[in-house]
C-alpha cells in the first residue's frame, strides 16, 4: 500500500462525513502494519462534544476489531463545497494517536490530495509528549 493510494482512500470516506454544523469534513486512512486499511470520516452531533473526528473514528475501529499495530494515517480535509485541503489532526487526535504508535516510526500523511502530500512523523506532530510507558511499572494506589 503506498501513500498514494492511502491518501485515495482518504480522499473516498471523507464523502461520508456527517458535518450538519461545521460544513468541514475531514476523511483518514489508517495503514496497519499487516497492510490493512481502516476508514474514518468526522461524525458530528447537534449537542456538539460528542462529535469525533475522522482520525478517531478510524482508531476506534481498527482497535475494535482487534488491531494494535499501526503504521500510517492519510488526513485530507475541506469545507463541504470547497476544494480538498490539508488538515492536521487536533491535538486530541495526536494524542490518541501516541496510545497505540511509536512517535518515531508512526508516518502522518497530510496534503491537499493523492497527487501532492507531505510525510510527517508522530514526534514530529507531537514532540515531548506523554504516553503508556509514563504509567508503567508504577505503583498503584
Ligand atoms: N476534525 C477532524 O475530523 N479531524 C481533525 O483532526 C480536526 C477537526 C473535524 C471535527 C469537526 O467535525 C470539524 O473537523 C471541524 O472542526
Amino acid at each position: 500500500m503506498d501513500y498514494k493510494e492511502l491518501m485515495n482512500q482518504a480522499v473516498e470516506i471523507r464523502k461520508r462525513a456527517y458535518t450538519p454544523y461545521s460544513g468541514y469534513q475531514v476523511g483518514a486512512a489508517l495503514l496497519t502494519k499487516a497492510g490493512t486499511v481502516f476508514c474514518g470520516c468526522n461524525v458530528e452531533n447537534a449537542a456538539y462534544s460528542p462529535g469525533i473526528c475522522a482520525e478517531r473514528t478510524a482508531f476506534v475501529k481498527a482497535v475494535s476489531e482487534g488491531e494494535r499495530e499501526f503504521s500510517a494515517i492519510a488526513v485530507i480535509g475541506g469545507k463541504a463545497d470547497g476544494p480538498l485541503e490539508s488538515a492536521p489532526p487536533c491535538g486530541i487526535c495526536r494524542q490518541v494517536m501516541r496510545e497505540f504508535c511509536d512517535p518515531d516510526t508512526f508516518e502522518i500523511i497530510l496534503g491537499t490530495g493523492p497527487e501532492d502530500y507531505q510525510v510527517y512523523t508522530l514526534s514530529q506532530l507531537l514532540p515531548m509528549s506523554f504516553g503508556p510507558d509514563n504509567l508503567r511499572n508504577q505503583e498503584t494506589v
